[in-house]
């Protein structure tokens, strides 16, 4: 079994040079641009552990996690002018750097090009790769909007956030196991299990995400820090602080909200770190992770071929970056 560090080795290789055609630059060498710049690589590496999980790797899974790496990309281009972001993975956004017009149809050309690797795999499989992966994208579609609903809405409870983050975040994770686990001929029974593992981590890893937009260090996290509070999202931060702040902290938060003051972000903050949502999100990520590995548990392989995905559960809920 390979490690994440061995896996996501093997998949840059493949992954790494170009992906779109020399002519139109205007429109392609933004979304060369993103992808060059890297990031964790996180949901193709599940895939490939989905698939080692049970059996050996399949060169079709490098194709599945070059379409799903692509549409992650695709989405965070598009997230980012949602969210006016300035700056991702240490450099500036897509839609910063090349204008909202080229940013928006740089993400929907790798959409696309995500298709086009689909499209590579064996028949065998093909049907219901394309039809987790549809729903899937649909999926974080329909979180992606929750999110923006959200940032107008005074009161959104936890199960509605915990709903909006599974949509927009942790489906795509838990698809990327999951389509992994069937290109290695999983039954019904284990793809549900690690469909289920996936989605519970995806959970605690977008708390994680949550919780450096507030608490990061910039330079790790490669975003700008503040980005949710100044938007009002309503992270688990914001709704935590809403159960717990005191009838005056509660006016405070309000009214910063309304007025957008420059020192919006650090009086927020402070009102954070009263209501102690550091505690909070500890709390938050345990519990999900448990559920995680209740299901991974479940997966009837022997444990040994697990252990890369303890790792990797470990590791995304505690990084930085
Ligand atoms: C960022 O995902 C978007 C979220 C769902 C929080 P990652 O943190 O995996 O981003 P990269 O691909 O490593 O940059
Ligand atoms: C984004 O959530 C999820 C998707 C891109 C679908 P965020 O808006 O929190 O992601 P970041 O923090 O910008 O990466
Ligand atoms: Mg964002
Ligand atoms: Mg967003
Ligand atoms: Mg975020």
């Amino acid at each position: 079994m390979k490690s994440f560090t061995e896996l996501s080795k093997l998949f840059e290789e493949k992954f790494s040079g170009s992906h779109f055609p020399a002519h139109t630059p205007t429109l392609y060498t933004p979304a060369e641009y993103i992808l060059q710049i890297g990031g964790k690589r996180v949901r193709p590496v599940a895939v490939l552990m989905g698939n080692e999980l049970f059996d050996a790797i399949t060169p079709d899974a490098f194709e599945v996690g070059a379409a799903i790496e692509l549409f992650h990309n695709f989405s965070l281009i598009h997230d980012d002018i949602m969210d006016k972001a300035p700056l991702r993975r240490g450099v500036q956004t897509v839609h910063t750097k090349f204008g909202e017009s080229t940013a928006i149809l740089a993400g929907d050309v790798m959409l696309v090009q995500a298709y086009e690797y689909l499209n590579k795999i064996k028949a065998l499989h093909l049907q219901k790769i394309l039809q987790l992966f549809t729903k899937t994208a649909r999926e974080v579609c329909e979180g992606q909007q929750l999110d923006m609903d959200f940032e107008s809405k005074a009161n959104v409870s936890l199960d509605e956030y915990v709903n909006m983050i599974t949509l927009k975040t942790s489906v795509l994770l838990a698809a990327s196991l999951q389509l992994g686990a069937i290109l290695g001929g999983a039954s019904e029974h284990n793809q549900h299990h690690i469909y289920e593992f996936g989605k519970n981590l995806g959970i605690a890893f977008q708390v994680q995400d949550d919780y450096l937009d507030c608490f990061g260090d910039a330079e790790k996290f490669g975003k700008q820090i503040g980005g949710d509070i100044l938007a009002n999202k309503k992270t688990f931060l914001m709704i935590h602080a809403f159960e717990t702040a005191s009838a005056e902290q509660l006016a405070t938060l309000k009214k910063l909200m309304t007025d957008n003051p420059s020192d919006k972000v650090e009086k927020v903050v402070q009102i954070f770190n009263d209501c102690k949502v550091g505690e909070w999100a500890q709390q938050l990520k345990e519990k999900y992770l448990q559920t995680a590995l209740q299901h991974l548990d479940d997966v009837a392989v022997l444990s040994n071929r697990k252990q890369p995905l303890v790792e990797l559960a470990n590791y995304l809920i505690q990084r930085e970056s």
